[in-house]
């Protein structure tokens, strides 16, 4: 079987890394991929949003699967390209994407069918968010509608921070257009844990949880990034929790799209929030999260093509799904700088300290090849992921890990997987 994976960052190198051990897959191309990617599969440099291009190019090698990675594709309707061409393709459909693509659309959805969710409003004009702040509760959190990569959530303290938020969002278009519409939310105190899952349209089936470190600086201090680690399982995503989410969240959201004619097929990642008053829907994406997909796809036990043709197929419920019983750390190597300026363009040493290495993995985020060297080419970098017997042995693990690679202005956090110490 021949396999195109469309996008160029950590997740895509760990679902090529999984895609690669498929006794099914004689070929991968990846669509633009990255430098660790190419060790694996065939580059071509189209962009993920080309979709005339993309489908021309897997008529044109006669691709047999597509894998599509990213939301921005996702969110445009790729998947839809890919099968109107015939192409066998996993993702869900635009109809479906939505529920990552606009928040006012996943928090009507939450509601109209009661999965537990902060309590809200949304607003398509500043005026009305303005005069409703006047007497909401601080601090509360500000949400543009539509993808932001990530950045798109202001939580303000007082009535002036959310003022300035609302400005920000919809007056300035700080977000672009992704701030036509706007989410007012309840802020919430807890845990948060991502929990992915296969989708089939009809069957969800959930793989192990993770958890994100979104802020720059240790001790969850300074700027929100695209995430600076992850580890995997989460220690407070207990089986009472699961059994709890199981039943109210993922089986009621998976009902939920299809009543509403826009059957999830693909991944869907709920981020959930552990509060005092219960486990809630922080958001839902339509895709593997980065750098979740980094702790939890190396602990996957199945071959990746069988569950992700069955959930085209719509056969999930024959898969009996399964993950190592051990745990995993992803410490992320980025420029210094990230997430607001940086230098690119250093070479990257010790790479090739993690071939035939089981259990430690490099996955690259923002690297190129430069006259045959691999340099740095963007804020992430790379991901390192080692494995252990549980979170402590496999957090110490990725750090050791970490020091085999050096690059000019590597930058990195410390304390990723940190709470699990506190246990
Ligand atoms: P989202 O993109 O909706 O997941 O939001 C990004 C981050 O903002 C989340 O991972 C949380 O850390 C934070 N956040 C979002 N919504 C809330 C909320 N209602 N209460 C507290 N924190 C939130
Ligand atoms: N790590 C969060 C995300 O992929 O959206």
């Amino acid at each position: 079987m021949k396999v195109l994976i469309i996008g160029s960052g950590g997740r895509e190198h760990a679902i090529a890394t999984c895609v690669a051990k498929s006794k099914r897959v004689s070929k991968i191309y990846a669509a633009p991929g990255n430098a660790g990617i190419a060790e694996l599969a065939e580059c071509v440099d189209i962009s993920v949003m080309d979709f005339d291009k993309l489908v021309a190019f897997a008529k044109e090698k006669a691709i047999d699967f597509v894998i599509v990675g990213p939301d921005d594709p996702l969110v445009a309707g790729c998947v839809d390209a890919f099968e109107q061409a015939g192409i066998k393709v996993f993702g869900p459909r635009k109809n479906a994407a939505i529920i990552e693509g606009s928040k006012a659309f996943s928090k009507d959805l939450m509601k109209k069918y009661d999965i537990p969710t902060a309590a809200y409003e949304t607003f398509d004009n500043a005026d009305a968010a303005l005069a409703y702040l006047e007497t909401a509760d601080f601090p509360i959190v500000l949400k543009a509608d539509g993808l932001a990569l990530g950045k798109g959530v202001l939580i303000c303290n007082d009535l002036e921070e959310a003022k300035a938020g609302v400005k920000e969002i919809m007056l300035d278009k700080h977000f672009g257009n992704a701030g036509n519409k706007m989410v007012i939310e309840e802020f919430m105190t807890g845990r948060e844990v991502s929990v992915l899952a296969f989708c089939d349209g009809t069957t969800i089936k959930t793989m192990t949880s993770a958890q994100d470190h979104k802020r720059a600086k240790d001790g969850d201090q300074g700027l929100n990034t695209g995430g600076m680690g992850t580890f995997s399982p989460s220690p407070f995503y207990t089986e009472e929790i699961d059994a709890f989410c199981q039943e109210e969240i993922y089986k009621k959201t998976m009902a939920a799209m299809k009543a509403e004619g826009r059957d999830f097929v693909g991944v869907l990642f709920t981020g959930l929030m552990i509060t005092p008053k219960g486990t809630k829907v922080l958001e839902y994406n339509a895709r593997f999260g980065d750098p979740e997909a980094q702790v939890v796809l190396p602990r996957m036990k199945n071959d990746i093509i069988d569950v992700m043709e069955a959930c085209i197929d719509g056969t999930l419920d024959q898969i009996d799904l399964q993950f190592e019983d051990n745990a995993a750390v992803c410490v992320v190597l980025a420029s210094d700088g990230y997430p607001v300026s940086y230098e690119k363009g250093f070479p990257i040493r010790g790479l090739e300290k993690f071939k035939d290495q089981e259990n430690y993995y490099v996955f690259h985020a923002g690297t190129k090849l430069a006259d045959g060297q691999v340099v740095t080419n963007g804020g992430r970098v790379l991901g390192v992921t080692a494995k252990g017997k549980d979170l402590v042995t496999a957090r110490a693990n990725a750090y050791k890990a970490t020091e085999w690679i050096d690059f000019e202005n590597k930058y990195m956090r410390h304390d990723i997987g940190k709470a699990i110490d506190e246990q």
